[in-house]
Order: structure tokens, then sequence, then C-alpha cells
């Protein structure tokens, strides 16, 4: 029995070593997944981090990235419809805005790609309820919207292993808050392949780099988030330079009147130097330098200054593209088409590893 399990996984690795060559043989790109949410705006935060990291990655010839608005998990807290409507749609065009190309990448709405769907319910059968019950989101989340702890929210990490493994992903870049996502997907594929042979590549997580992490500007030892309740601490992508101005201005520091970086003991000006350092394209020592002998006052005004040239061309981008929903939608039906093309071929083979009559 053993040997015949193992003979059934060497044949199935076999087949799909032959799935990640081309046609002609030739060595396949490593595919790159990431979807966001459109709940609100990104924040500066989104963009130092991850955005910037898509952006590196659209100059690397040896990768297909693929790019996702995730509409469906949007829909796990209640909203209105229109609110959920019109946050997909500025999703996508800020991801276009920030210079993500809709001829070099695959950039689609998640609910336009039904194989989704359909691979979340088989691979629900795979998962357990009490590891989805366990998952920490799951219980943040539960505490936080007691009036609506739906199905959906318990099975969001089964959706999103969907997407990952519809699509041979090699790589998801993550935040550190959906590292448990990504360990539950692996854990869901290998167990899987298991019992089936080797139908899903098993993905990886690409860490961003520790110091593009950017802190609240109201409470600097927490994270900017998109979701913090307090409108003050984050800058979202699309704020205008004069809220920009207005956010830096009423930023936390300390009691002290010395701008050095030294996260530990000055959180708060230590902030304000890695966000002037990454808008910049510099490092936060350096910046201290430069510093030397100003007043709070003046880096805040050199962190708005600096974060505002940065944003300026995104949002006169997006205000262009906001205006024209009929390119938005001609974008998002491509690359629909696009994914829908490697989603159904991944999702046919997982149905007929599970005995679903193929039609
Ligand atoms: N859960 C992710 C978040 O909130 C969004 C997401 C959905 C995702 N599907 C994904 C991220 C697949 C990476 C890969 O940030």
């Amino acid at each position: 029995m053993r040997v015949c399990v193992l003979m059934r996984l060497r044949r199935a690795k076999v087949c799909s070593a032959a799935r990640r060559t081309g046609e002609g043989g030739e060595e396949m790109k490593k595919v790159v997944y990431s979807a966001v949410q459109p709940t609100s705006q990104l924040t500066l935060g989104n963009y130092l981090g991850a955005v910037n990291n898509w952006l590196k990655l659209q100059q690397d010839e040896s990768k297909e990235r693929i790019f996702a608005v995730a509409d469906l998990h949007s829909l796990t807290i209640r909203r209105e419809a229109r609110e959920v409507r019109e946050n997909t749609l500025s999703l996508l065009a800020q991801f276009l805005a920030f210079g993500l190309d809709e001829k070099r990448n695959i950039i689609y709405v998640q609910s336009h790609v039904p194989a989704h769907t359909q691979l979340a319910w088989i691979l629900n059968c795979y998962t357990y309820v009490g590891e989805m019950s366990r998952m920490t989101q799951f219980k943040d989340k539960s505490a936080k919207h007691a009036d609506n702890v739906n199905m959906g929210l318990m099975d969001y990490p089964v959706l999103m292993a969907a997407d990952i493994l519809l699509y041979d992903t090699d790589l998801v870049p993550v935040g550190v808050d959906q590292v448990q996502h990504l360990e539950i997907a692996r854990d869901i594929a290998i167990r899987f392949n298991n019992i089936y042979g080797e139908t899903f590549k098993v993905p990886e997580a690409l860490l961003g780099r520790a110091g593009a992490k950017i802190m609240s500007l109201t409470d600097p030892t927490a994270k900017m988030s998109k979701s913090d309740p307090n409108p003050m601490g984050r800058i979202n992508v699309l704020d205008s330079e004069a809220d920009i101005v207005k956010k830096f201005k009423r930023a936390v520091t300390d009691s002290e009147s010395v701008i050095a970086y030294d996260p530990e003991k000055k959180p708060g000006v230590s902030n304000l130097l890695a966000i002037l350092a990454a808008a910049k394209g510099t490092i936060p020592e350096q910046e201290a330098g430069e510093c030397e002998g100003l007043m709070y006052g003046h880096l805040k005004l050199r962190a708005a200054e600096a974060v505002s040239a940065m944003l300026r061309p995104v949002r006169e981008r997006y205000e262009a593209l906001i205006k024209d929903e009929g390119y938005l939608l001609e974008v998002a039906r491509e690359g629909a088409e696009k994914a829908a093309a490697i989603a159904e071929k991944t999702l046919k083979r997982a149905g007929a590893a599970v005995g679903l009559l193929q039609g």
C-alpha cells in the first residue's frame, strides 16, 4: 500500500514537472500572485511596502505577475452594495495609477473568474473546521463583528488558498498578518497532493524587507493600517496635499527635541525618518544626519513634502482613470479572460483528481 502511494506520487511529480515547462520545453516563468481586498484606500504603508515591491517585480522578466481585486473576500464584512462596487473600481484604478501595467501583468477582479469559488468548494472538503476556527484573523474579526460571524468569515482562508493554488503560484508577497493564511494554503495543497498525487504547486511566501514597515502617525508602536479607526494615523495614497500636511503636522513625536533614528526609544521621530527615507529612496540614518539641528516641525514638513511629491502623480493618474469606467471594465474583462484560461485548467485537474466526472 505504501509503495503504491509512493509510486503514485512519483508519477504525479513527472506530470507536474511537465506542466512547469513550456511547449518547446523551455523553463516556465515563476508565478507571483497577489490580491488585495477592495475595502478602503491603500495607505502610505501599503504603498511603501507592497506596491513598491510589485513595481520592482514588474521589471523582473523571469516572473509572471498576477494581481487580483479580492471582491469576494470583502463580502465577509457587511457593506453597502454601492460601496462594494465603487471600491472594486477604485482599487482597480489604484493598481493602474501605481504604474502596474495591464499589458505586462494579469490584473483582474476575483469574482469575474468563477473557478475561484469552485475550487474553494473542493478545498473546503479537505480543510477542517478546527483549523479554521483557530486562525488568528478569524478570531479577531469574529470578536470585532460579533453580530455577523458568518461562514464566509471562517472560510476566508480557503478562498484565499484557491486564489493562490489556481495559478500554480510560486511566490506570494505577504505582510506578516497574512503569513498564517499562506501557511494554511500550503497545508491544504500538501494534504491534497498527499491524497491524490501532485496536483497543486506548493506556494512560498515572499516576505517584504523589514525596513519598509511604516507605523501609524498617531501611535507609532502600531502598524499604519487601512483599518485603523483613527484616520489621522494613516496617510491614504489618494489623500490631498492639504490632508497629507495636516496629518504629518499632528504626528506623534516625543518630549525631547533631538532628531535621531532610534525606533526603540524614539518611535515617532524614527517613523517620520523612515517615511522620509522610503519616499526619497534613501535610508533613515542619512535623513537623521541631514536633519541635524532642525526641529521636529521641520522634519514633519520634510516628510509631508517628500510623500506629497511621491503620491502626486499617482493621484493625478487615478483621477483620470476613475472617470473612465468603460476603460476600467475593459481592463478587468481582458484580465479575467487571461486569468480564467489558467485557472480553469487547474480547476479541471483538481476536479478530475477527486473524481468529478469530466464533461
Ligand atoms: N487576504 C488578503 C488581505 O487581506 C487578500 C487576499 C485575498 C490575498 N486572496 C489573496 C493575498 C491571495 C494574497 C494571495 O490582505
